[in-house]
């Protein structure tokens, strides 16, 4: 595995990562476990996808927890999931505080339940002023319902004459969407074998690379990342232009 990590290029790891955590359910399925088994052990690769990255030199990495659409899953399954994010938040401080890990959160945070609100609002507050790597957990997130805030948003300020239409650019547009203090996803990866982006950052991935890879999440390791980094390094990212204007830096 050290051999691995020591292939990758140090200046040309993606500067902001983002993951759709796929395939607890289906882990805990095949050991004929209850799915919440899944949830608990996929856990774990959280843990180990942060310290990667952070080993990595990964500046932003951002974690596809829960979406809008979870919220029509079983009731049991919801409520377990949301105790889980409370004690994991609770474990992992410490280590958050002695990585210099900053935790952020996108998404509709006033839809959980009272002690998750709380406790992400504690683990932000301690841990703002960290610089190495910053977290961003998606909790309740919807890119269409993002995009839906920043229209309303942005009317209101026309409305209320604090912006001219003509003003609206992609820029503007950016500073209003939760992510605005993040730069645009490098690299999208997602566990499990589905191909589809289930309503996850659908306009910061508009020139992603993205990775879909078999493993399921709770098996998704340090390992996993490295390969799916290495790949990332040997793509060609063109943003429209020629492979000759990249090759000669154009
Ligand atoms: C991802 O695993 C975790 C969440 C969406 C909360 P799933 O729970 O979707 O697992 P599968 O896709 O059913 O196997
Ligand atoms: C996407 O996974 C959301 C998260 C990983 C949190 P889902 O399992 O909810 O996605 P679909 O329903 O299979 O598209
Ligand atoms: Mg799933």
């Amino acid at each position: 595995m050290e051999n691995l990590k020591a292939q990758i290029l140090k200046n040309k790891v993606p500067t902001h990562l983002a993951i759709i955590m796929d395939g607890n359910g289906r882990w805990a399925k095949q050991k004929n476990e209850p799915r919440i088994f899944g949830h608990k052990n996929g856990v774990n690769s959280v843990r180990e996808v942060i310290e990667a990255s952070g080993d990595l030199g990964i500046k932003y990495l951002t974690l596809y927890a829960f979406s809008t659409e979870n919220w029509n899953r079983p009731k049991l399954e919801v409520k377990t999931l949301m105790s889980l994010l409370v004690s994991s938040l609770k474990k992992e401080l410490k280590s958050l505080q002695e990585n210099n890990i900053k935790l952020g959160t996108i998404g509709n945070l006033n839809d959980l339940p009272k002690s998750a609100q709380k406790e992400l609002k504690e683990v932000k507050e301690k841990t703002k002023n960290n610089t190495a790597l910053t977290l961003t957990i998606a909790l309740s997130y919807g890119a269409r319902d993002e995009i839906v805030n920043v229209i309303k948003n942005i009317s209101k300020k026309v409305v209320n004459n604090q912006l001219a239409i003509e003003e609206i650019n992609e820029n503007i547009i950016n500073n209003h969407l939760y992510t605005f203090s993040l730069p645009d996803v490098d690299f999208l990866i997602r566990t499990s074998g589905e191909q589809r982006i289930s309503n996850f950052l659908l306009w910061q991935i508009a020139y992603a690379e993205l990775y879909f890879t078999n493993t399921l999440w709770p098996d998704f390791k340090k390992e996993n990342l490295y390969n799916a980094v290495l790949e990332y390094q040997n793509r060609e990212r063109r943003f429209g232009k020629t492979s000759e204007q990249i090759e000669k830096n154009q």
